[in-house]
């Protein structure tokens, strides 16, 4: 089951007015079946999915309309974390669909054209660091980015991509540990967990109309990530 099966799965539940969905243990392969480049813990998206549950472990809880976890390849080379969902992607479930998304989409693709390399949207996995939306928009709460970062940092570990781009400062602060800012942080390469990750500015920041500085460094930032991966 992928990601969005899971979710309409919960979402069944939900209408149905069950409340609690525990998971089995996942069953040991037979040794002759296991598949070598499977992730050790054998953790999936699924199972991540499935934790997550119908989640009520931060206050975020109280004001969402939809838990959103996370989209594009599974098996992504590069992936996207932003800070969390907004009105449309609380409204849809989706990360990144309403003005910063579209400029995100069109800053992946519209590099990766003019940079002649074949990539859509589809090709990477996007997420958040929180996955339920702040009220008002605001920046996550620490206590909400460590409780709901176990999330993410278990996206990450099961996709292993070969690089991060961190977009804004919650999810810089988050993925390595730091209290610098993104002007200070963007541009060079730092690491999460043995993945290097290009830190940039979020794209809601390059929707403000005084910010044409930042949005050509985003481009910069986006080239070196879509060359580092894919060349
Ligand atoms: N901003 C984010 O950080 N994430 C989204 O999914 C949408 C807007």
């Amino acid at each position: 089951m992928n990601a969005d099966e899971v979710r309409r799965r919960l979402e069944f539940y939900r209408d149905l007015g069950v409340k609690q969905i525990y998971r089995r243990a996942p069953r040991p392969a037979p040794a002759a079946e296991a598949d070598p480049a499977a992730p050790a813990s054998g953790d999936s998206l699924a199972a991540i999915r499935l934790d997550i549950g119908d989640c009520r472990r931060c206050r975020l809880h109280e004001g969402r309309s939809k838990i959103v976890f996370g989209s594009g390849n599974e098996q992504a080379r590069l992936v996207f974390v932003g800070e969390g969902p907004g009105a449309d992607e609380d409204a849809q479930g989706v990360p990144f669909v309403g003005r910063a998304g579209q400029l995100l989409t069109q800053m992946i693709e519209g590099t990766a054209r003019k940079e002649g390399i074949p990539l859509t949207r589809a090709d990477v996995y996007i997420c958040n660091v929180v996955k339920c939306r702040p009220p008002g928009n605001r920046t996550p709460e620490p206590d909400e980015a460590e409780i709901c970062g176990q999330f993410l940092s278990r996206q990450l570990e099961v996709i292993r991509p070969a690089a991060i781009c961190a977009l804004g400062s919650t999810a810089a602060k988050y993925l390595l540990n730091t209290r610098e800012g993104v002007t200070r942080l963007r541009g060079g390469w730092h690491q999460w967990r043995g993945i290097p990750v290009m830190v940039t500015y979020h794209p809601s920041y390059l929707l403000r109309p005084y910010n044409q500085n930042a949005k050509r460094e985003a481009w910069e930032d986006l080239k070196k990530v879509l060359h580092f991966v894919f060349d």
